[in-house]
């Protein structure tokens, strides 16, 4: 039995959101939902979330798992938003600890936010098994674009996050704050230890010069033989090379300062001042 994926791509943020369903049971999981942001007003929409929210009832779906690949720097996620409408747990990666604990200093953060991933309903650790219905699904570890990144492999359908990238487009970045390159370099190894058939589905799509049209569906076995970052023959040492350098000439994503704040609270906007509004910060010279 394989799960049916419905993606969504977000044009603004070039992310891909997945709803993957049981066909049998009708239970699904939201994996990577944007909550729509507008950086100069500092305002959220949720138009994305609720084209989610109707496919799931459309289809009459029931959400078992509101799910985060990683802590995105480049998105607000909109998790709460989404289990309010449609019920699901929300899942990360343990090591959100670490990353709750990094930029809680980077922000400054008090006491009064909790470094221990509590604003999750579920912590997922390597080689953890949950059910979507009757699809098993298995937490693979694969840490290197954050500390956290985890990867959902669903039956012969695996949810990379920001591990790969189209073959012609390469990887992800790995210099954040808890990023490595070496680590994602064996996190990838991690991916290509699958069967060369399973299909990988990624986070994001950029569109690279000569391609016409967004792709986020790729496999193992395609992996090995295109990906241009690391393909098979590409050693350690010259993938650190590779991305360290590259790494070095890239600007910070747009979004990175609001979605950090955003989702490593799960979603949850920081608590509200005494007029009722809710405040962002920005660190200057931090980044
Ligand atoms: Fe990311």
């Amino acid at each position: 039995m394989q799960p049916t994926v419905k993606a969504f791509f977000d044009d603004a943020t070039n992310t891909v959101s997945y709803v993957v369903s049981d066909p049998t049971t009708r239970a699904c999981a939201v994996i990577d939902s944007v909550l729509d942001y507008d950086a100069a007003a500092a305002r959220t929409d949720t138009a994305s979330a609720d084209r989610i929210i109707h496919y799931v009832r459309q289809e009459q779906l029931r959400c078992a798992w509101v799910l985060e690949t990683h802590v995105h720097a480049d998105h607000v996620s909109a998790a709460p938003y989404i289990r309010d409408a449609l019920g699901g747990k929300v899942g990360i990666g343990a090591h959100i600890r670490t990353v709750q604990t990094t930029f809680g200093r980077i922000f400054n953060i008090g006491p009064e936010f909790s470094r221990d991933g509590k604003q999750f309903d579920q912590l997922f650790e390597e080689g953890d098994q949950f059910q979507i219905g009757d699809l098993t699904a298995h937490v693979l570890h694969t840490p290197g674009h954050t500390p956290a990144c985890l990867t959902y492999v669903v039956e012969k359908a695996a949810f990379v996050g920001d591990t790969l990238f189209m073959p012609d487009y390469g990887t992800a970045r790995a210099d954040f704050p808890g990023g490595d390159a070496r680590t994602l370099y064996r996190s990838v190894q991690k991916l290509y230890a699958l069967d060369d058939d399973t299909t990988l589905f990624l986070c994001h799509d950029y569109l690279p010069e000569g391609r016409e049209a967004h792709q986020w569906e790729t496999s193992v076995g395609e992996q090995k033989r295109h990906n241009i970052h690391i393909h098979e023959g590409v050693s350690e040492e010259a993938f650190v090379q590779m991305r360290e350098k590259r790494d070095a000439t890239l600007g910070m994503p747009a979004l990175i300062l609001p979605s950090i704040q955003i989702n490593m609270r799960a979603g949850h906007f920081p608590p509200a001042e005494d007029n009722g509004t809710h405040y962002l910060k920005l660190p200057l010279n931090q980044f």
